[in-house]
């Protein structure tokens, strides 16, 4: 059956008591959508990774919410809810800071029905925030790479990114893409180096999916190959995203994002996060210290999922059976290895002075 998608198109929409997403785990191959309308199902679709990317995680978190309290029976049951949110999954400080957003503006009502409504109309505030968060981050991210092109108008502008910071993690704009998209509109050639991003592959798989999409040209390359390209004068810019932004400056990101970081800095290659003010973690200062940085069952490393040429999706184990694996969700890049944060207010510098420039009510 044909999928009806929403126009513009986006990842998460409302159906009949309940939303739709799309299935990332088929992506490239399949393009299915799911339906939840439990708050069973939403902390599922978290933990499984059928949506991922810090900003949708917490636009699914907002609607299970609200699912669970229409399963609630009373008031009070708000907090048991919270607490199966809150355990999906760990690093992305975005679910956390809208389950803390939801929590103050719904613990002080009376009545369950209240609540229900008050927390619907919540979680479509918050799809939409972040369809302009996103939107903004490209208006803001754009001159850095205006500002390359006219630098050096003989080639695209050479961006490298790891995993999927793409609309897909989002409602829609995505934030590393935001900027890429809005250059297209206005002209500016580009062209997109994608690591695969192992050992999910979301890189590979979303990243790659979703530029092939939007006609922006791009290379897929193993994460080895990065440091590589910049010794060679082959990237301009490195954009990549964010879990976790603290205080001052500090990201969490996909495992091997602090690898790029180190290639950029000793290649002397601009190294951005492009992030909305959602990810940023105001309670924490350090990020090597503060950031719970999640782990995941050592099946994602030892197999490898795929289509085979009959367009199934099957996995294949490509270590010895036995063989033990670690699989670490996310690394820190320290603030002194990036360049700027390309945030929806504008561009700063990585550290506590430049984001309270920004963002002056959280002084
Ligand atoms: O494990 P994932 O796929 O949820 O990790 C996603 C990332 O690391 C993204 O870069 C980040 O969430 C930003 S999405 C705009």
């Amino acid at each position: 059956m044909a999928v009806v998608t929403p126009k513009p198109f986006r990842t998460l929409w409302e159906i009949k008591d309940g939303i739709q997403v799309i299935d990332q785990r088929k992506l490239p191959h399949h393009f299915e959508v799911v339906n939840i309308f439990t708050l069973e199902q939403s902390v599922w679709a978290i933990k499984e990774m059928v949506v991922r990317g810090a900003p949708l995680i917490a636009c699914t978190g907002a609607y299970g919410l609200y699912f669970g309290l229409m399963e609630a029976k009373k008031t009070s049951d708000l907090s048991g809810i919270l607490t199966a949110i809150r355990n999906s999954r760990p690093t992305a400080v975005n679910l956390f800071n809208t389950l803390d957003r939801m929590e103050q503006e719904l613990s002080p009502l009376q009545e369950l029905g209240e609540m229900q409504k008050k927390a619907l109309a919540l979680a479509r505030l918050i799809v939409e925030e972040d369809v302009e968060i996103c939107r903004s981050i490209g208006v803001q991210g754009l001159p850095l790479l205006e500002d390359i092109y006219r630098k050096n108008p003989n080639r695209p502008v050479q961006i490298l990114t790891h995993c999927n910071a793409g609309m897909l993690g989002c409602i829609e704009w995505g934030t590393i893409s935001s900027p890429i998209y809005q250059a297209k509109e206005k002209g500016i050639p580009v062209h997109v180096w994608v690591d695969e991003t192992r050992p999910r592959n979301q890189g590979a798989n979303l990243t790659a999916w979703e530029l092939t999409k939007h006609g922006i040209d791009h290379t897929v390359i193993v994460d080895n190959t990065g440091g590589h390209l910049m010794q060679h004068g082959m990237v301009d810019i490195c954009i990549v995203g964010a879990d976790r932004v603290t205080r001052n400056g500090d990201t969490a990101n996909k495992i091997g994002t602090y690898l790029k970081a180190l290639a950029a800095k000793d290649n002397a290659i601009p190294f951005y996060i492009a992030l909305p003010s959602t990810t940023i973690d105001w309670n924490s200062f350090n990020g090597l210290k503060e950031i719970e940085i999640e782990e995941r069952h050592e099946d994602e490393v030892k197999y490898v999922w795929g289509a085979r040429e009959d367009g199934t999706i099957d996995k294949v184990l490509i270590t010895p059976k036995t063989s033990k694996a670690l699989n670490i969700g996310f690394d820190v890049t320290p603030n002194r290895l990036i360049t700027g944060l390309i945030t929806d207010r504008g561009v700063c510098a990585a550290n506590e002075e430049s984001l309270l420039n920004l963002f002056p009510e959280k002084h």
